[in-house]
């Protein structure tokens, strides 16, 4: 059993709501540590302390790019450390649970990459563990501090877009391909904490498909969520399209979107269209307008939205508030890609929520 296992021998002092810096050891830095690191280096209210990980290459990484860190193989020695406040696991998946368990038995807040664990149980207890010990858990959901979403929950809260009828995402690319999970428990995190941000009532139902070619991981997916009140989604995750597409729909009863997030500058389209029922007396006396008007891109706020977020957690922290992107928004996600799981294996059966 690794160290970082073992229950605390001491109660370490978490971070005082009101204090001033937030003090941060991070695990892992391989491909999305850095941007972790680097965000929180930034941030006038954190420090990170101390950087974690297994592999010597990444430590060296580290220490090049950061010299004034303490750099360690051994997550151990950040638990038990006093003087960090809040632990960001940036490991891959199954790694999640179990040293987010640890560093809330050591007293830490936690920012867990998303998905936040394997398994609804695991993150149940996280959240438990949490409240029990007064600890924040902050769920990577990076795209929910992004311009583009904002904006668009803006545009749903403001009723611009009417009631919502849809929710298309393409989300594809070449790679990169993950060694512990399949491109839905990889990609699909973002979608659905995207529109678990957007939409109000909870998904009832899932259906999923997909195929796998190269590693035993599905690597193609297509998964249809269906939500009440007559709104649905769809999302199509893919490891191996020759081009990177990430191109999101939403149909609403009043205005239809299109958002590019590979788009430098207009990102969101807006278009003025839609159809009405004129007349509903039997099918072949259906009566529809369609209506075609202008089209418009909102100003989006350009900025990194890692920065935005970690800004928000040390808030958060400091303030004694629970973020929105909280343990439960990481467990409904989790629940959903489960259900995603549980149809997969069974060739796209509708499995509820
Ligand atoms: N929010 C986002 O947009 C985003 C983007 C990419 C990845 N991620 C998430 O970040 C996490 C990591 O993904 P990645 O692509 O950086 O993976 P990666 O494999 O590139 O890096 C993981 C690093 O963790 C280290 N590691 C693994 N287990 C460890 C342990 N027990 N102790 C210390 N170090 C350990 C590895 O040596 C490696 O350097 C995943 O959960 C992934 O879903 C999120």
């Amino acid at each position: 059993m690794a160290t970082y296992l073992t229950q605390p021998e001491h109660s370490q002092t978490a971070h005082k709501p009101g204090s001033d810096v937030v003090r941060f050891g991070v695990i892992g830095y391989g491909y999305w540590g850095p941007n972790v690191v680097r965000n929180l280096n930034q941030l006038e209210k954190a420090d990170v302390l101390a950087v974690c990980d297994q592999s010597a290459g990444a430590r060296q990484r580290i220490q090049k790019a950061y010299p004034q860190v303490d750099v360690t193989s051994n997550p151990a020695e950040l638990m038990s450390s006093s003087e960090i406040d809040a632990i960001a696991v940036v490991t891959p998946v199954w790694t999640h649970y179990e040293l987010a368990k640890a560093a809330l038995e050591h007293g830490k807040h936690i920012f867990v990459e998303k998905p936040f664990t394997s398994n609804a149980a695991q993150a149940e207890e996280l959240i438990d563990l949490a409240a029990r010990k007064n600890l924040k858990i902050m769920v990577d959901h990076t795209f929910l501090f992004t311009g583009a979403v904002k904006k668009i929950k803006q545009l749903l809260d403001e009723e611009a877009i009417g009631k919502l009828y849809y929710y298309d995402s393409t989300r594809v690319n070449l790679g990169l391909f993950q060694h512990d999970v399949n491109v839905i428990w990889d990609l699909a995190p973002h979608d659905l904490s995207i529109m678990d941000y957007l939409i109000q009532e909870g998904p009832e139902a899932i259906v999923a498909t997909g195929q796998t070619h190269l590693n035993g991981f599905e690597d193609v997916a297509f998964i249809t969520v269906y939500f009440p009140d007559k709104i649905i989604a769809h999302l199509n995750v893919n490891w191996l399209s020759p081009v990177k597409v990430r191109t999101t729909l939403i149909g609403g009863e009043k205005k239809m979107l299109v958002w590019n997030d590979l788009e430098a500058d207009e990102k969101i389209k807006i278009y003025d269209k839609g159809v009405s029922v004129t007349n509903r007396e039997g099918v072949y006396n259906l009566l529809v307008n369609y209506r075609t008007g202008d089209m418009w891109a909102p100003k989006i706020q350009q900025v990194e939205a890692l920065t935005g977020e970690l800004t928000y957690f040390v808030d958060c922290i400091r303030k004694d508030e629970t973020p929105t992107n909280d343990g439960k928004a990481g467990l409904r996600v989790v629940k959903m890609l489960e259900a995603a799981s549980e149809s997969l294996r069974q060739r796209g059966a509708l499995v509820y929520l």
